[in-house]
């Protein structure tokens, strides 16, 4: 398939002299949990932190991303494996810019989210699961879904009739159920000030 292409990326300006340039590291940080769960919220609460202190970051979200790029995919085993394949590859672009970037996708499997990893190297990648129960995300339902979902107007959905595994290890569990909003904000700007 890569047969006839020829990257240009030994003749590119290296990572270090972005990092340099923007004074900051870029990492990965991969928020996974229900729809719902507040990873977005979350993440936007990150960013304003992050730009108060200087620092540069870029929210990739799952409905942004949907209606953008990966507008052509639905929620089967494989189109969404192929919307985390993508993202993460979007994603190494930003960190190797030496931007601190904020994933926020249901990304429901070990499988995808081992793939994202790999993807952008296990030492870019800070796995956060936003670990709120599906009865509190039910409960707020903000987007409706879970009452679609519920009547069957939405197939495979997340947590109802397509299944969430929680990470085994991730770097990070925060529950919006428990935490203000606040509080899980400053953990998560914490996890990503010690990467500085
Ligand atoms: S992922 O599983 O491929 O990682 P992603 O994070 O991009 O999912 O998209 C999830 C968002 O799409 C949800 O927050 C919700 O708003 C919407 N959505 C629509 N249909 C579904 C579905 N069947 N399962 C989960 N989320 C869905």
């Amino acid at each position: 398939m890569a047969e006839n292409i020829y990257p240009i990326y030994k003749q590119m300006l290296g990572r270090e002299e972005k990092e340099r340039l923007l004074g900051q590291h870029g990492v990965m940080v991969w928020f996974t949990g229900l729809s719902g769960s507040g990873k977005s919220t979350v993440a936007l609460g990150v960013e304003r932190e992050l730009q108060k202190r200087g620092l540069v970051s870029q929210i990739l979200d799952g409905d942004n991303i949907r209606h953008g790029i990966n507008s052509d995919l639905g929620f089967s085993v494989e189109d969404r494996r192929e919307n985390i394949r993508r993202i993460a590859e979007i994603g190494k672009l930003f960190v190797g810019n030496g931007i601190i970037t904020l994933a926020c996708f249901v990304s429901p499997t070990e499988e995808i989210r081992r793939m994202a990893c790999d993807i952008i190297g296990k030492d870019d990648f800070l796995e956060v699961y936003v670990s709120t129960s599906l009865e509190e995300c039910e409960r707020r339902d903000v987007k409706g879904l879970y009452a679609k979902a519920r009547r069957g107007e939405v197939k495979d959905f997340t947590g109802i009739s397509s299944v969430f595994e929680a990470p085994e290890n991730p770097a990070l569990s925060i529950n919006t159920g428990e935490l203000t909003l606040e509080e899980s904000v400053m953990a998560v700007v914490n996890l990503i000030l010690n990467k500085q």
